[in-house]
């Protein structure tokens, strides 16, 4: 039987118990409103800020596998409006690193979104995994945030093979932690952000296609590992 996410009080009940992957994200409509796209990229960089825990990733599982002399090329594959690239620019630079940070999205809305702000360090490119596969790229490490749960089953292996084709060291995708607690805590916490734009329905319909731990575990290929990091969140991760 289905349990109401929110235990009972003012949200529609939705069954958390399995990945729902008929949803789809009103993002993704072709013909989805512009402007009201232009705003959900700038307020995703809000929210992914506050809820995503790049920051301690950063430091735990990506400064380990930059090279020693500090140089490195970094690789966000589904960059969307460009906020994490930008971000890992930044710490980067802060924490004296001297690293290239590519961002890659194949749609073009995302890009548009992404070059509308200047960042130095950082380029975006309206490409996809397997373009860059193709091209022979080669990055120190390979990230993406929340493209996981995005993607059917078939995407998500070619998605995994290009991004261990890509990196010389390590890989690491994250994304949300499918829980209950998770959709209740965005539920409400969504609702202060998301005026005239998608971050609360798409952020919702996200949560329900996304992967428990065991279940990103069942699904990753033999080399890779999923780990759960902050309370709400995944990593799948892969050594070279
Ligand atoms: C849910 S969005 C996440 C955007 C951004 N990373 C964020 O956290 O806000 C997923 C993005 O992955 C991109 N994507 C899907 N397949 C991809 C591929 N094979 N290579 C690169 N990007 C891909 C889509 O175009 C989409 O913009």
């Amino acid at each position: 039987m289905s349990r109401p996410a929110d235990g009972g009080a003012s949200l529609p009940a939705v069954d958390l118990r399995v990945r729902d992957l008929e949803l789809r994200e009103l993002m993704d409509d072709p013909d989805c409103d512009p402007r009201a796209l232009a705003r959900t990229f700038r307020r995703f960089a809000l929210v992914n800020a506050l809820v995503s825990g790049w920051r301690s990733v950063w430091r735990t599982h990506v400064v380990p596998a930059l090279p020693a002399n500090g140089q490195g090329r970094i690789l966000d594959l589904g960059c969307g409006g460009g906020d994490l690239a930008r971000a890992i620019s930044r710490w980067a630079a802060s924490d004296g690193f001297d690293v290239e940070v590519v961002g890659v999205d194949p749609d073009p809305r995302a890009i548009d979104a992404a070059t509308r702000r200047a960042s130095r360090g950082v380029t975006f490119r309206e490409q996809s995994s397997s373009d860059l596969v193709a091209s022979g790229e080669r990055f120190d490490v390979v990230v993406s945030n929340h493209v996981l749960h995005h993607l059917g089953d078939e995407e998500r292996a070619g998605f995994l093979a290009d991004s261990e084709a890509l990196a010389t060291t390590r890989t690491l995708h994250s994304d949300i932690r499918r829980s209950a607690a998770a959709y209740r805590a965005y539920a409400f916490g969504s609702a202060l952000v998301s005026a005239g734009t998608f971050v609360r329905v798409d952020g919702l319909r996200s949560i329900r296609r996304s992967f428990t731990v065991p279940e990103l575990s069942a699904a990753l290929p033999s080399g890779w590992r999923a780990e759960q990091a902050t309370p709400h969140r995944v990593l799948a991760i892969r050594d070279a």
